[in-house]
């Protein structure tokens, strides 16, 4: 299968539409990561996705709408009062929420769960697809199982070239970390996976919020996941990570030590404006402006770059884990295998 990449324009939106109408799967941008779209409703459609990403069954696929009024039939009852004032604050936007599915959602899409993670994109060309379509899109990441999610149509490229015959270049995702997964099945809002809607933002509106155990920590031997997507090791680079944690001098020194005892392939991952802690030693940013924001935009494009330079030894600075840092710190931990220094 050739793959075309292509700018989004109504006639190519019109294109990979119909690609999705007739049970294929095409690549497009969101505001968060690039998403592997197909028909939310059918279930082969569910299986070409599961195949293209490499993506073992048991793993449940997000479904995208492109308005608040097309939820009522996907999901079993009425949506909850909670959720829908989120819904108000915070769609479009980077946040999935989990509701008790309805039976128009496929048990392939839903991995047999009772339960579909629902979001309503903010980027333009999703919510257009969408329309188009005439149909809810399942979407998870668009990287091959394992990779970091793409942020740009170039990084779907090349983890799917010949597996999906279009990609729609929608430009570098925005926020650059996977939506906010959201269980609102219960009393009070439980964070499964921390992404550009905050634990703080969801406390604003809902009063309250959780934020699930596994967020900083590998799960334990034996413990069942909440969120099935937590159970496999996500992206790990190639080379050892180790994330270096506390005031910005010492954890330079700690980093520098450290990457002193290897000769070569080391590598440091540092918040722009840090570069002069690390004298001549090989650095590459986290982001471009040191805020968290730009941390997050730039994260997995670092990663996959680290991976093609071939860097064994890479020893990252952490960023604070509240508000969006959390997210960052999620993403890096997991890479990491959760192997956090604190100096
Ligand atoms: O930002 C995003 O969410 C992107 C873009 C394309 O929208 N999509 C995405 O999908 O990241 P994916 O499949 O890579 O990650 C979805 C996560 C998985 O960890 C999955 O286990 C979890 O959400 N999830 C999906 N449905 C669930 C459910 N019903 N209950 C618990 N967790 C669920
Ligand atoms: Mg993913």
């Amino acid at each position: 299968m050739k793959t075309m990449m292509t700018q989004p324009t109504p006639e190519s939106i019109r294109q990979a539409a119909q690609i999705i109408r007739d049970g294929g799967v095409v690549g497009f941008p969101t505001e968060t990561v690039y998403g592997l779209g197909g028909d939310a409703l059918s279930g082969e459609a569910a299986k070409r996705i599961f195949e293209a990403k490499g993506r073992p069954g048991d793993n449940p696929l997000i479904v995208h709408i492109a308005s608040l009024s097309e939820i009522d039939p996907l999901i079993e009852g009425e949506m909850p009062e909670m959720a829908r004032k989120l819904a108000e604050a915070y769609w479009p936007g980077p946040l999935t929420m989990i509701m008790k599915k309805s039976s128009l959602i496929p048990d392939e899409v839903s991995a047999g769960l009772k339960t579909v993670g629902i979001r309503l994109p903010a980027n333009e060309t999703a919510r257009a697809l969408i329309r188009e379509a005439g149909r809810p899109i399942a979407a998870p990441s668009a990287n091959r199982s394992g990779r970091p999610s793409p942020t740009t149509a170039k990084h779907v490229l090349d983890d799917m070239d010949g597996r999906i015959p279009m990609i729609l270049d929608g430009g570098a995702s925005e926020v650059g970390l996977e939506s906010t997964v959201l269980d609102v099945t219960g009393e009070i809002p439980r964070v499964l996976r921390p992404g550009g809607v905050t634990p703080e933002m969801i406390a604003a509106v809902a009063g309250k919020v959780e934020v699930d155990g596994t967020v900083m920590r590998p799960l334990r031997e034996g413990e069942r996941p909440i969120s099935p997507g937590t159970k496999y090791r996500h992206y790990a680079p190639e080379g050892d990570l180790t994330i270096v944690q506390g005031e910005e001098k010492a954890v330079a020194e700690s980093i520098c030590g450290m990457y002193d005892g290897f000769e070569k392939d080391a590598a440091i991952l540092a918040l722009p404006g840090h570069e002069h802690l690390y004298g001549v030693r090989r650095v590459y940013t986290l982001g471009t402006d040191g805020s968290v924001e730009s941390a997050a935009a730039g994260l997995f494009a670092a990663l996959r770059l680290l991976d093609d330079e071939k860097m064994a030894h890479i020893f990252s600075e952490a960023v604070p884990a509240d508000g969006l840092g959390l997210a960052v710190m999620n993403r890096l931990g997991r890479a990491a295998a959760f192997h956090i220094v604190n100096v």
